[in-house]
């Protein structure tokens, strides 16, 4: 197998004679939250399938497609659907198309995802702006040798959600009187939802926020200087908060009412992302 790097190097190069946008915005579209490629204008869809090298789908029908065009006035590279580590993917495929952005010319990406909410003040419908995170994947996508080309060995993370990006996000909230919240996202493998013992534990060790997805990503992007901001959609509260069990469709109808809040909060912070 070619090395990841020229693997990154071939996808992209593929992807640059399917498109002639140059993005430099990158948004990866959680559960749900997908919607939002549908706003992207000129739009060149290009399914994951037919990217060389892109992680071939485990799962029965389409793993998503990388929806290329403009927003607000920005070229940007967007992600419908991801691929999560539950799924059985290694974290170096899961965030292959981090690396594939990177390569692509991506300097800025915009991360969002559904969450269970841990902070008891949060409420289903919220949206939350992530501060921080906390890796409880037990792996990392840089585990194994250092690849140069994409970064240092021990990459920094004391600001992986970018502090301006934030102050932006928090203005454009407060200009479209969005309510937004703010708080540390806990990313576990899944697939399972967390027991009600690990909710009060994730709360104790100062988790606002609870998913299946978006460190690896995060990782490999400070990885590679890319800066980050980060949604969480409080599609549910965490288990155990309120007395009923948690299911997939609850996640996915909450992401269909926040939808219009997001898309409107979203697409006014791409507007001015590249003034800050
Ligand atoms: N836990 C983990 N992941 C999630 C949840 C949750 O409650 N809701 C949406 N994704």
């Amino acid at each position: 197998m070619k090395p990841m790097v020229q693997q990154a190097q071939e996808a992209a190069a593929y992807i640059g004679k399917r498109s002639g946008h140059r993005p430099v915005i990158g948004l990866v579209l959680g559960s749900g939250l997908g919607v939002l490629a549908e706003e992207i204008r000129h739009a060149d869809v290009i399914p994951y399938e037919e990217i060389p090298h892109f992680p071939v789908s485990t799962v029965q029908g389409h793993a998503g497609q990388l929806v290329l065009g403009e927003l607000e006035g920005q070229t940007v590279v967007a992600m419908q659907g991801r691929f999560h580590y539950y799924e059985g993917y290694g974290l170096d495929q899961v965030t292959f198309p981090i690396r594939v952005m990177k390569d692509l010319g991506v300097d800025r990406l915009i991360v969002t995802n559904a969450a269970g909410g841990i902070n008891l003040d949060f409420g289903a419908g919220d949206l939350m702006l992530i501060q921080d995170h906390i890796n409880l994947m037990f792996n990392n996508p840089l585990f194994g040798p250092n690849a140069p080309e994409w970064g240092v060995r021990f990459p920094d993370m004391s600001d992986a959600y970018d502090p301006s990006y934030r102050q932006l996000a928090r203005r454009v909230a407060e200009d479209q009187n969005v309510s937004l919240r703010e708080g540390v996202y806990v990313g576990l493998t899944g697939p399972t939802y967390e027991t009600p013992a690990e909710i009060r534990m994730l709360r104790k060790l100062g988790g606002d926020a609870v998913g299946m997805s978006t460190v690896p990503e995060v990782i490999a992007a400070r990885h590679a200087g890319i800066r980050v901001l980060g949604i969480s959609c409080i599609s549910n509260l965490a288990a155990g908060i309120l007395d009923q069990p948690l299911s997939h469709d609850e996640v996915m109808e909450t992401a269909e009412q926040v939808k219009p809040r997001f898309i409107r909060l979203v697409k006014g912070i791409i507007k001015d992302i590249r003034s800050v």
